[in-house]
């Protein structure tokens, strides 16, 4: 026996029990419901089903257990190979898309600068695609790492991501919308700040003012209003500055 299967799974009948008895659940609404779950896993949805329920509770555990920023959904769209850039994230000459700076600084839960920090940003192209997933867009395209200089900084430049649907034509995006909710995520840009010794951060950096900022059908960090950064320009240039604080791996959970 497991103890830990034990524990979860009990709290999770338990809580799941008590929302059937709340609201009333009828034998048939419940064969239906069961149906839909079938259906959902033949095709292959039940993850991304999953995920845009309940993936935010397992990253405020995460949260949790370390000081310092808090961090965001990953999301399905993460690939470990991104190419180091040299100051610019590679974009594609077919699309005018708007210029971003984006620049900030990695400190300690002490304010002291974390040198040597490698960032490794992704985000959708300005039609709202991923490279290395879409349409064969290669993966070296706006996706990419840097380090962050002795003082804690970074800057990188790129383009404006857009809002996107995740998956919509199937029984998660259907659920949503009898739910009166949609597919849509706002905008943003990925990151994740990876420093040995440090508890890794994940981030997704929203556009204030943007559509679905604090409407994401993922429940992303927006929906409370954290990580949207102010909107700023520097000669029509969007700045978007994202400052991340690290905990070192060997402090205890706050
Ligand atoms: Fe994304």
């Amino acid at each position: 026996m497991s103890d830990r299967v034990k524990e979860v799974v009990e709290a999770i009948v338990g809580g799941v029990r008590g929302a059937l008895a709340d609201t009333r659940v009828t034998a048939d609404e419940y064969r239906a419901a069961i149906g839909y779950l079938q259906e959902t896993a033949q095709n292959g949805e039940l993850p991304l089903m999953i995920d845009v329920f309940f993936n935010i509770a397992i990253v405020e555990n995460e949260n949790s257990m370390h000081a310092g920023t808090q961090s965001d959904l990953q999301g399905p769209y993460y690939l470990p190979d991104a190419p180091f850039v040299d100051g610019e994230i590679k974009t594609m000459d077919e699309f005018e898309g708007k210029p971003v700076l984006v620049r900030g600084t990695v400190t300690d839960t002490d304010g002291q600068p974390v040198a040597d920090a490698v960032l490794d940003i992704w985000q959708s192209t300005p039609d709202g695609k991923y490279s290395g997933i879409h349409d064969d867009i290669p993966v070296d395209y706006y996706r990419g790492k840097v380090r962050t200089a002795e003082d804690g900084s970074y800057t990188v430049r790129t383009t404006e991501p857009v809002p996107y649907q995740i998956p919509a034509q199937g029984k998660t995006g259907a659920l949503l919308r009898a739910m009166g909710s949609h597919t849509w995520r706002p905008a943003h840009i990925h990151f994740k700040v990876n420093k040995e010794g440090y508890h890794p951060i994940t981030l997704q950096a929203y556009f204030e003012g943007g559509d679905y900022v604090g409407d994401d059908c993922c429940s992303g960090k927006c929906n409370q209003g954290q990580n949207v950064i102010p909107e700023k320009y520097e000669d029509d240039v969007r700045i978007m500055e994202v400052d991340i604080v690290m905990d070192s791996a060997s402090a205890q959970a706050a």
